[in-house]
């Protein structure tokens, strides 16, 4: 992904500078992943549930926005997982 789209990889302060042979075996950059697989399946497993559903959106959106994450980044993010996936 942040070869795809570098104008990410600023907002990951643990890892911007690594090189990509570094990210690949960086634990903390896992660990985010790992977050952010749980957060989808939490997503998914919630779609059922609108009251769950979007308190977990608000969350996710509150605590990314404090991140000066804008709504286009997650436009960009949610195409490049639509890629991986299909
Ligand atoms: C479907 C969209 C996304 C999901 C499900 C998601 C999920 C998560 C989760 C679960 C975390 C870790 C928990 C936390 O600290 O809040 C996280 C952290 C983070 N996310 Fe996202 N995120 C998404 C989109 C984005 C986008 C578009 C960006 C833009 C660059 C972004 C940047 C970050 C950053 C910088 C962190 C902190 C990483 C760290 O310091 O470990 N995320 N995200």
């Amino acid at each position: 992904m942040f070869k795809d789209y570098p104008n990410m990889l600023p907002f990951f302060k643990h890892i911007a500078k690594m090189t990509y042979d570094e990210m690949r075996s960086s634990i903390s950059l896992k660990a985010t992943l790992i977050s952010f697989k749980f957060q989808i399946v939490g997503f998914i497993e919630n779609l059922d549930d609108p009251e769950v559903f979007v308190d977990l959106i608000e969350g996710l959106a509150d605590n990314h926005h404090l991140r000066g994450i804008t709504p286009r980044l997650f436009e960009v993010k949610s195409i490049y997982i639509l890629h991986v996936v299909i």
